[in-house]
């Protein structure tokens, strides 16, 4: 893949097509690719990925150029919640902070406190002073934090990801009774009786590390999107990886093609465009996360 200038940096997500991680500049889990475009030089950065994410690049990098190749890939949970939402939990629960995960909208994240990802979301919880929280808009990460920090009282928005969601105890009961030598790895985007029963929880990049140090010929089960599987071929080769279900797939993360990769380079793609005092408000939150 050819750019026409360095001044345009390409980070694309775990869960891209391969072609696409490949041709990236940079390839993380949200939390990595936020600071990584927030560290860029570069004045224009083309986002291999949902809207979300390149709104949270365009939050943390005002100045700069930020282009979704793609502009109908969204995200179904960020879908789920809107800032009235939002307003409506804090005035029944006026003493909680409000933490939102970054699967959510630009206007949802101006409504929040502080934000997380799935890999910093233990750690915020733990950094703030207020012993309600609020948690948006995934019920089953946040019943997930909830259970590693036992001493905070969570109020959970009944959000989700329909890709994790449809993982189930059985599908994890199964794969052990498959392959019992494997360890099972789970994101905690699924539901809570099917994270019970895994070896381990984390974000994608846990998973990748997890397999990449493990010495070769170890088995896993996978249980999140299928381009980390993918990706684990490439970098791990002498590891054995199933996915734990067939057809693990976030339709909207694989709508972005190399042609659709090509026209951004050139010039095309959607500009992302957000509201000044939206951008201040939910910049406030995201730099509050980094921070932690
Ligand atoms: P990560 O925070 O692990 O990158 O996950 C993002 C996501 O959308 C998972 O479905
Ligand atoms: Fe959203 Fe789920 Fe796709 Fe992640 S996998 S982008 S949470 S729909």
């Amino acid at each position: 893949m050819k750019k026409m200038t360095s001044d345009v940096f390409v980070l694309a997500h775990y869960y891209q097509a391969m072609d696409i991680q490949n041709a990236a500049d940079a390839v993380g889990d949200s939390f990595e690719l936020a600071k990584k475009a927030a560290s860029s030089p570069a004045k224009t950065l083309i986002f291999c990925g949902v809207r979300f994410m390149a709104e949270s690049a365009k939050i943390l990098c005002p100045e700069k150029r930020v282009i979704l190749p793609v502009e109908n890939a969204g995200c179904p949970m960020a879908d789920m919640i809107k800032p009235e939402d939002v307003q409506k939990l804090r005035k029944e629960h006026p003493k909680a902070a409000v933490m939102a995960y970054v699967n959510t909208s630009a206007d949802v994240k101006a409504e929040c406190d502080i934000c997380c990802t799935s890999s910093s979301a233990e750690r915020v919880a733990r950094s703030l002073e207020e012993e309600e929280i609020i948690f948006l808009p995934d019920r089953n990460l946040g019943s997930y934090i909830a259970s590693l920090v036992p001493e905070k009282r969570f109020i959970l928005f009944d959000g989700h990801c329909p890709v994790h969601q449809r993982v189930t105890a059985e599908d994890v009961r199964s794969a052990r009774s498959r392959f019992p030598q494997a360890q099972i790895l789970l994101h905690p985007e699924c539901p809570p009786e099917a994270v019970a029963l895994a070896d381990g929880t984390g974000s994608t990049s846990w998973i990748l590390n997890e397999v990449e140090k493990a010495p070769p010929g170890t088995k896993f089960v996978i249980g999140t999107e299928t381009g980390v599987a993918e990706r684990l071929r490439q970098t791990a080769p002498g590891r054995e990886c199933h996915l734990l279900m067939s057809n693990f797939v976030c339709e909207d993360m694989k709508k972005t093609t190399m042609d659709d990769l090509t026209r951004a380079i050139n010039g095309g793609g959607t500009v992302i465009e957000l509201d000044e005092g939206v951008m201040k408000s939910a910049r406030a939150s995201l730099m509050r996360m980094i921070s932690v």
